[in-house]
């Protein structure tokens, strides 16, 4: 290629446009003729055909109009390789780009080459006359970058060998995404779009005002481990959560997942450019439809921001990411200070809620052209930001980008949004696993919030009850093998006990193994862990106390007091029949883990029986176990700004065969709607919110759990019946 003198302006431009054309050939490098020649859906196009359709754009825009003498390559192309332009005729119908096996792949390229050489001479004439279009074809192409990303991850998930597209880079080390804060901005009269200056698309003008009310963002995009907790509430399978274009589209696509989530035997995978893997819960999810995303924040109690909300917020933020320029993009997990917005660019496009349509004052340019933007404002959602498939220098606050609500197959991901500036105050723990539980298909509320003041009464009374044979047998056969117990514990122990109460069993303990020198108790309720070390104190004056207000489940520390020493865990009153199994040995392996190697742990298990003594132990002819149920209801009244009304709920407790376990539920009695700190919740009359599970073990279950949990069985003992279980398990 010759070239003539070059201008500085013109040679910039030289440069820009030949990096831009270099870096489409370079992602085309590791793809066979057959990859770039494959179509995999009829929104989608072959590599090939991106490539031969960006040349066509520079050669029709810019070259036949402005290059004086300029020979067009070949007459034909203009029918195969233009896109959507009706003012300059017929087309190729874009479904059957693939069968385009004519032009060869070699042909396309010397295609490119003629255009490069001709854009060249143009940008080097001195000629001003076509600036904007140049900036026009080059937005052009690497739109058509990131298409021929989409397109080919798209092709590449229908293989059934899953291929990776080129070679995939180290995945950078990430901190989990962490907790989702909201951002808070107050709105008001603002300006948005683009005021001209530099490059912008027409659809992004004319800037002008709008009124927002108060909002908040969230400060990082819904990530993977997030979307899966709305698939197990049934998220795919719940229509008051969807549009109703979107659950049609969900019953008839049969959607049970994001477009790339495939099950395997271990859990979720998810294709990407790096192929199939396993699926990463702290990356953002992506491949979403609008209407997946609009389900997910329905769920979620909040909203998709609007495009105007989103530009206002990004708008105070520099642009960035990281941009197509790693060898095998992927979206990651957020990075950066927590509380701020991040991921604004370069992970995922952001579905707004904003219908794609034409801001006041908008007109489409003149000519074929005209047609790039504007006759699209119909029928589709605007989206935000930018991906890590977008090239770098390409996206802009006032960018949008616009899809079909349908559609999944480009980098699209989801933030929420809420009405109100104020930052959600934090909420605890108790809230937040209330919310979350009465958010279920099956209501639920974690046993564990029982145990309030009154809760923790309560249950002390039920102890007392005749019907309530666990406690009373379990007493009597610590008393019975206390002696030969004591024998297990070694000199100068720390005797640690989980869900201590008010360690009355634990005295049965301490009168028969004086070597116990410290105790630490731990209990979620300070009340009753105050009440019992104070009678401790008292009754044992030699003996250390050590206590934890801790949900004992949580990982823990010991006191200092308590370190150092050999270790005897207690967990009595069958409180491990309150866990699902799979949490049951993770507890197990977590006391394993605090009382350290050596250790001695005790585990009180109530055992199968018969239904009839089961059910009325957890459903007493004084009804107290049922004030206990409600009493849940009362503490959310109390705590959680909740209006239960206590008489439109009853207490149930059932004998689940198939899972061996005592359920407890509270049924509603009416049709009726309940407000929980701001949230409505809707029951129906007979639905549930289940409040226990209290397993019940035969003594191989019980070993099977410790074992699983690296314990040992060192010694049993069993009671008659009702039967109630002391394992003893050695570290
Ligand atoms: C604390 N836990 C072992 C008791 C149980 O039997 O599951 C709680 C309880 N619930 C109703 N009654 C007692």
């Amino acid at each position: 290629m010759t070239h003539p003198p070059r201008s500085g302006v013109g040679e910039d431009r030289l440069e820009r446009y030949l990096a831009l054309r270099a870096r489409s050939q370079h992602l085309a490098r590791d793809l066979s003729a057959e990859d770039q020649l494959a179509q995999s859906m009829p929104d989608a196009s072959p590599t090939k055909w991106h490539l031969a359709h960006t040349t066509w754009f520079f050669e029709t825009f810019l070259l036949t109009p402005h290059l004086p003498g300029y020979r067009v390559f070949d007459e034909r192309f203009g029918y195969l390789f233009n896109s959507y332009y009706e003012a300059l005729g017929p087309r190729q119908p874009r479904p059957q780009r693939g069968l385009l096996t004519r032009p060869s792949l070699e042909r396309v390229m010397a295609y490119r080459a003629h255009v490069d050489e001709a854009m060249t001479r143009l940008l080097l004439s001195g000629a001003e006359d076509f600036a904007d279009l140049l900036d026009l074809g080059i937005a052009h192409e690497e739109q058509h970058q990131e298409l021929i990303l989409m397109d080919i991850l798209h092709l590449f998930a229908q293989s059934p060998l899953r291929p990776a597209y080129g070679r995939a880079s180290p995945t950078p080390p990430v901190e989990p995404a962490g907790e989702l804060t909201f951002v808070g901005f107050a709105g008001g009269l603002v300006e948005i779009g683009h005021g001209g200056g530099r490059f912008a698309f027409d659809n992004e003008g004319p800037r002008h005002k709008v009124y927002l009310a108060p909002f908040s963002l969230a400060d990082r995009l819904i990530t993977n481990g997030e979307w899966l907790r709305f698939i197990e509430d049934g998220g795919y399978e719940r229509a008051e959560l969807w549009l109703s274009d979107g659950w049609a589209c969900v019953q008839a696509e049969g959607w049970a997942a994001p477009l790339y989530w495939e099950p395997g035997p271990e859990g979720w995978r998810v294709m990407g450019l790096q192929g199939l893997r396993p699926m990463d819960p702290d990356a953002p999810v992506a491949h979403l439809s609008y209407f997946e995303a609009d389900a997910y924040a329905t769920w979620a109690g909040a909203r998709l921001p609007t495009e105007a909300e989103w530009e206002h917020a990004a708008g105070q933020i520099p642009v960035q990411g990281v941009f197509l320029s790693r060898a095998t993009p992927a979206p990651t997990a957020a990075r950066g200070e927590r509380g701020a917005l991040r991921q604004l660019y370069g992970d995922l496009w952001e579905w707004t809620r904003s219908a794609y349509g034409p801001y006041p004052g908008f007109a489409p340019a003149s000519g074929a052209v005209g047609e790039y933007n504007g006759k699209f404002m119909s029928g589709q959602m605007v989206l935000r930001g930018g991906a890590c498939v977008t090239p770098p220098g390409h996206v802009r606050a006032t960018y949008r980008n616009f899809f079909h609500p349908h559609q999944r197959w480009m980098f699209s991901g989801l933030r929420l949004a809420r009405d109100g500036a104020a930052p959600a105050p934090r909420r605890s723990a108790f809230e937040a696993d209330v919310l979350s539980g009465l958010s279920r298909k099956q209501k639920s509320v974690p046993p564990k919030y029982f145990y309030d003041a009154p809760g923790s009464a309560l249950f002390e009374e039920i102890c007392e009850l005749p019907e309530y044979y666990p406690t009373r047998t379990e007493l009597a056969l610590l008393r019975q093998v206390a002696p030969e117990m004591a024998s297990h514990v070694p000199a100068g122990a720390a005797l640690v006990e989980f869900g201590s109460g008010a360690s009355l069993k634990t005295r049965q303990l301490l009168d028969h193994a004086p070597q116990i020198a410290v105790y630490t108790p731990i209990d979620i309720s300070p009340t009753a862990l105050d009440a019992a070390v104070a009678s401790l104190r008292a009754d044992y004056p030699n003996l250390a106390l050590a206590p934890l207000v801790e949900d004992f489940t949580t990982a823990l520390d010991l006191p200092a007091a308590a370190q150092e020493r050999p270790t005897f865990g207690f967990f009595p009153g069958s409180t491990i029949g309150n866990l699902l199994p799979e949490e049951a040995v993770e507890f197990l392996a977590n006391a394993r883990h605090l009382l350290g190697d050596g250790a001695r742990f005790l585990v009180g298990a109530d055992l199968v029986k018969g239904e009839d003594v089961l059910v009325a132990a957890y459903d007493d002819a004084q009804g107290v176990t049922g004030a206990f149920n409600l009493n849940l209801l009362a503490r959310m009244n109390r705590e959680l700004a909740a209006d239960f009304d206590l008489r439109n709920f009853t207490h149930r407790a059932v004998w689940n065969q198939a899972l061996s376990r005592v359920e407890m539920h509270l049924v509603s009695r009416c049709d009726q709607s309940v407000q929980v700190a701001g949230r409505r919740f809707d029951f129906t009359l007979g639905e549930t919110i289940h409040t226990e599970n209290s397993h019940k073990f035969t003594p191989e279950g019980l070993e099977g759990l410790a074992s699983r949990a690296g314990w040992r069985l060192e010694a049993r003992w069993i009671s008659e019946a009702p039967a109630f279980g002391l394992f003893l398990l050695a570290a």
